[in-house]
């Protein structure tokens, strides 16, 4: 038998970004009976609306003249009734929107690499927090940027010395955006306070970049008082959302269904043309029957609905991660208090390694978790992990956090 052709040779230069992680392979090991899993990150499938769903699917093909349409290819700005009803909804987020400003995206996960493709020359310098979404990271990748470190919450550093890094780095090269996850950040938790925003902004502003602010998780708050959305800040200051330099990402993915695969980008007439321009090029348009399904899923107050049932899900499986963490953790291990969505992260004594820790966890105590390090551009982190408590319920949390405890100890 001849050996397996090599496809290495073949490859464009941006694949070399996208190998597979050390902890992809990990977490393989995931599948093995009695773990309990801090890793996912996943929506609870206990809140997806399946009975809701498969009767709209069934309403979406009742007719011939419905079949039809929902079957078939459409516009890629995406489902007209779809993206009012989110132009509608972008006011209760502090941002008056119109259709035009709407693209319906394959989550925001397409709406990241759509950005990627349309803001980032190789070479090109994105801002970004450290740790952050490792999916951003992932979809910038393939436009090979370099990265640099944004901290909102301490103004250290002057806009100069960003442009100046990023011509450094690379004749010609500039700083061309700056991505944030604002409210309960992925992997960490954590919300941008009013000034972090403010602060963030004003960067933006001094660069002459824009802003991509990822709201994945912002419907999910259990307690504290709301913060503006940075693009609601924006649009107070500037005067419209045409005027704006923030691109809003918002997804159905965290409290409808992930599978139906249904996000969006509110942001400035001319820029969604040239992302309805990128979509067109990259699969057409959304499903159409999964638009329509999802219109009939979160139109007349159901959204709210299905909000108000995943906070009241989620709350408790939080509260029983930071007691349990807080009953037992052996001390010089900090972790954050997030005031909603999925994560908690842990800073490990300074020498203790996330990825030898979760080989022990998963081999000794039967948990997994994601070692931190995933989440930095800049390969430190080395000390972090990030744990989920969106999958496990509440006794599995207790237990597997007093399971990692004990490792820890
Ligand atoms: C911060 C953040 N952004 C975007 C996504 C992608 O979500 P989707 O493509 O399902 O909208 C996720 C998923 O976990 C996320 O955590």
């Amino acid at each position: 038998m001849t050996a397996a052709r090599d496809w290495e040779p073949a490859y464009a230069r941006r694949a070399e970004g996208m190998k597979a992680s050390e902890i992809r392979e990990l977490l393989k090991l995931l599948e093995q009976p009695g773990i309990i899993s801090f890793a996912g990150g996943i929506p609870d499938p206990a809140l997806f609306p399946a009975q809701a769903a498969s009767t709209a699917y069934a309403e979406a093909l009742a007719s011939e003249g419905d079949a039809a349409t929902a079957l078939q290819y459409s516009v890629s700005e995406g489902y007209g009734p779809l993206r009012e009803w989110i132009a509608h909804d972008m006011a209760s987020r502090g941002v008056q929107a119109s259709p035009e400003n709407i693209i319906i995206t394959a989550g925001s996960q397409q709406a990241l690499d759509f950005l990627g493709k349309l803001l980032l020359t190789p070479g090109d310098t994105a801002l970004v927090t450290a740790p952050t979404y490792l999916g951003a990271l992932q979809a910038f990748s393939a436009y090979e940027p370099r990265y640099d470190t944004i901290r909102p919450d301490q103004t250290n550093r002057t806009p100069d010395s960003y442009s100046q890094a990023a011509q450094k780095a690379a004749t010609g090269a500039r700083v061309k955006l700056a991505y944030a996850v604002p409210d309960f950040a992925n992997p960490t938790g954590e919300t941008l306070s009013r000034s972090a925003r403010t602060t963030l902004l004003d960067l933006a502003g001094n660069l002459d970049i824009p802003v991509i602010e990822d709201t994945a998780y912002h419907a999910l708050r259990f307690e504290g008082p709301h913060i503006a959305a940075l693009q609601a800040i924006d649009v107070a200051l500037c005067g419209a959302v045409d005027k704006s330099r923030v691109v809003y990402l918002g997804t159905f993915s965290k409290t409808v269904a992930p599978g139906l695969r249904i996000g969006w980008i509110c942001a400035s007439r001319a820029l969604v043309r040239r992302l309805v321009l990128i979509k067109q090029a990259s699969d057409l348009n959304v499903s159409v029957i999964n638009q329509r399904v999802m219109h009939q899923l979160v139109s007349d107050g159901r959204h709210a609905e299905l909000i108000a049932r995943a906070r009241a899900h989620y709350r408790p499986k939080r509260d029983a991660m930071l007691a349990a963490l807080k009953a037992h953790m052996p001390s010089g291990v900090n972790w954050t208090k997030p005031e909603g969505g999925f994560f908690i992260w842990l800073k490990l004594p300074t020498g203790v390694s996330g990825a030898s820790l979760l080989k022990r966890a998963i081999d000794e105590a039967k948990v997994a978790f994601v070692p931190g390090a995933a989440f930095f551009h800049d390969g430190s982190g080395e000390n972090s992990i990030r744990l989920s408590y969106s999958l496990p319920n509440t006794s599995e949390i207790t237990t597997g956090v007093r399971r990692l405890t004990s490792l820890l100890r």
